[in-house]
């Protein structure tokens, strides 16, 4: 397992889009799996797009507590492999919150996204996902799976004065903060 480098923004392996992934159980899938995951964990991050690591398929892992008991139980939420992803959303609904994205190290966005998601596509064994997902979890998926066409968060926003660097978030905590007082 290595630990593998991240493209940024402005490269073009970040703006096409990625090929299907044509036999899910390849030693060289699950290779790379291993290594994104190595990747992903060292950044830290909670997900990460084979795009990002320079390779155009179309893949993705991500954690996050898949139910509201494993949130409860603590722990490391279970690792999700994610091949040839299908993303549908179940309403118009749309939720804006704060992104970041290893490929755009230091920025902060806020991004809107579909509040309620079904996606489905299969792991490394070839099985089927099929998952209706909302919050943390559908906005995740959302952004990973972004990756695979192309897209970047700051190309989803909608006003581009949310988009500041990491460092300066504290002043937008604070403001939240007054405003709630
Ligand atoms: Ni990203």
């Amino acid at each position: 397992m290595s630990i593998l480098k991240i493209a940024r923004m402005g490269h073009p392996v970040l703006c096409r889009r990625a090929e299907d992934v044509a036999d899910p159980g390849a030693p060289e899938i699950h290779a790379l799996a291993d290594d994104m995951l190595q990747t992903m964990q060292d950044a830290p991050g909670s997900g990460l797009a084979a795009p990002q690591v320079y390779v155009s398929l179309r893949m993705v892992i991500f954690r996050v507590p898949l139910t509201d008991i494993e949130e409860i139980a603590g722990g490391e939420p279970p690792l999700t492999v994610l091949i040839n992803p299908i993303l549908e959303p179940l309403d118009d609904e749309m939720v804006t919150e704060w992104e970041g994205c290893l490929s755009l190290p230091g920025l902060r966005g806020l991004v809107p996204r579909y509040a309620h998601l079904r996606y489905r596509g299969v792991d490394l064994a070839g099985a089927p996902i099929d998952r209706t997902v909302e919050g943390f979890h559908a906005r995740v998926v959302q952004h990973e799976c972004d990756h695979l066409d192309g897209i970047l968060y700051p190309q989803r926003m909608t006003d581009l004065t949310g988009l500041i660097f990491e460092s300066e978030m504290r002043h937008r905590i604070a403001e939240a903060r007054a405003r709630e007082r």
